[in-house]
């Protein structure tokens, strides 16, 4: 396996990554990307020059997992949007390598910290499903994770859950704001 940048000219990629958003997001999220098209437009918009966009490809030259990130902060700080490993690919390490090699780009444009928010959508966690008024922050110190959310991948790459916004898709449905810093910028 290698990662490496995605070239906006190879059509045939960005087909491919697309069609892993689709896959990747349709048990859990499923309104992040309901539509090939939608997910082709997300990966338009990652060759801005404002973003990261790297894929993991296969022996074979396969995309098996994609990631991006999005200037913020005048450069200091990046969030990351979004990740997504092969669905018959997932638990195999490619999700932290690729996590990993954002970090490098970030610390390499001169970057410190990396944020992102994961939403909670299918009451997967002990935050969703309830009302999280008025004592959030007590929610969010005994979060548990009930069915796979990847809140607890982040947390094993060294993210820190940094917050919540409460019913950010719908009531009882958060978005698990996280961050971690990888280097100590410019
Ligand atoms: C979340 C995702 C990117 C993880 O990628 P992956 O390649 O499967 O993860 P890795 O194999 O690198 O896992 C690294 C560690 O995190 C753990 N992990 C991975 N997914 C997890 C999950 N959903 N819940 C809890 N732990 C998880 C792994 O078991 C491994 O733990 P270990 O170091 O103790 O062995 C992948 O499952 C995915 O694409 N999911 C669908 C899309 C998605 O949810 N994207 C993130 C939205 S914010």
């Amino acid at each position: 396996m290698r990662i490496t940048d995605v070239e906006a000219s190879d059509e045939s990629l960005v087909q491919d990554i697309a069609a892993m958003l689709v896959d990747g997001f349709r048990q859990n999220a499923p309104e992040a990307f309901p539509n090939l098209a939608t997910a082709v437009a997300e990966v338009r918009e990652s060759f801005a020059p404002d973003r990261v966009s790297r894929v993991a490809l296969d022996d074979q030259g396969m995309a098996v997992g994609w990631i991006g990130a999005i200037k913020h902060y005048s450069g200091h700080t990046w969030e990351l949007h979004p990740l997504v490993v092969k669905v018959d690919q997932q638990r195999r390490g490619i999700g932290r390598a690729l996590v990993r090699d954002l970090e490098q780009r970030v610390v390499a444009l001169g970057g410190s910290t990396i944020y992102l928010g994961t939403d909670d959508e299918q009451s997967q966690t002990s935050v969703a499903g309830i009302d999280l008024y008025p004592n959030v922050w007590q929610h969010v110190r005994n979060i548990r994770n009930f069915r796979d959310h990847p809140y607890e991948f982040y947390q094993k790459l060294g993210f820190a859950i940094v917050g919540v916004i409460p019913d950010a898709n719908g009531f009882g449905k958060p978005d698990i704001l996280m961050a971690k810093r990888v280097g100590l910028g410019t």
